[in-house]
């Protein structure tokens, strides 16, 4: 058991972007961007709530429906979200021509279970020129690609122990 607890440990440790409670991602964008903030679940909710910042609401899934009435004022005609993933457990979002004030964090949270999905967004301004060094978007979509391979692995692990 305690064996069983270092290897968990260890691994989280490793992968440096796994919580206990929640995979924390981080997207780096700059103005007038786009971003698709992920959230997955495996089981489906009529109700899952995206808040900035905790409390700004930022989209509600009401019914089954994105319910645009109570949005904040910040989010207007900038968010999309995927009705017709809806039935897969996936309930990312759409943010669109971001501005410095979108910056900060994101909970999608599951009313159901009350589990939270947390992310980070960073806003810049926009650079005068492009930097070569600048961090391309894929990196992300390449650190989400390999969370379901660390999660095999730490499957794999806990079986052989
Ligand atoms: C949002 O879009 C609607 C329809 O496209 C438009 O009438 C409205 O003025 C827009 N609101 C803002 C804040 O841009
Ligand atoms: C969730 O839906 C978004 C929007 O359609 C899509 O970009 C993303 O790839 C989907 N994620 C998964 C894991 O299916
Ligand atoms: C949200 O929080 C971030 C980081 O603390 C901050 O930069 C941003 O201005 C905040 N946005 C709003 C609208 O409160
Ligand atoms: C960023 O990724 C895109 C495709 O994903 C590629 O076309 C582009 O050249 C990349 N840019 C840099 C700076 O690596």
């Amino acid at each position: 058991m305690k064996a069983r607890c270092w290897v968990i440990y260890l691994l989280l440790h490793l992968t440096g972007k796994v919580s206990l409670q929640d995979f924390a991602n981080k997207f780096d964008r700059v103005v007038g961007d786009s971003v698709t903030l992920p959230c997955i679940y495996k089981l489906q909710s009529t109700d899952v709530f995206w808040r900035h910042n905790v409390s700004r609401k930022v989209v509600s899934i009401i019914s089954g429906k994105p319910s645009p009435e109570s949005q904040d004022e910040i989010f207007r005609n900038r968010t999309e979200s995927f009705p017709s993933e809806y039935p897969e457990g996936n309930y990312s979002i759409e943010l669109k021509d971001l501005e410095l004030t979108h910056a900060g964090i994101y909970t999608c949270f599951l009313q159901k279970t009350n589990e939270k999905r947390k992310i980070q967004l960073f806003v810049r301004e926009k650079p005068e020129k492009p930097t070569p060094n600048q961090r391309n978007s894929s990196m992300e979509t390449q650190s989400l690609k390999i969370m379901p391979f660390l999660i095999a692995v730490l499957g794999l692990t806990l079986h052989l122990i």
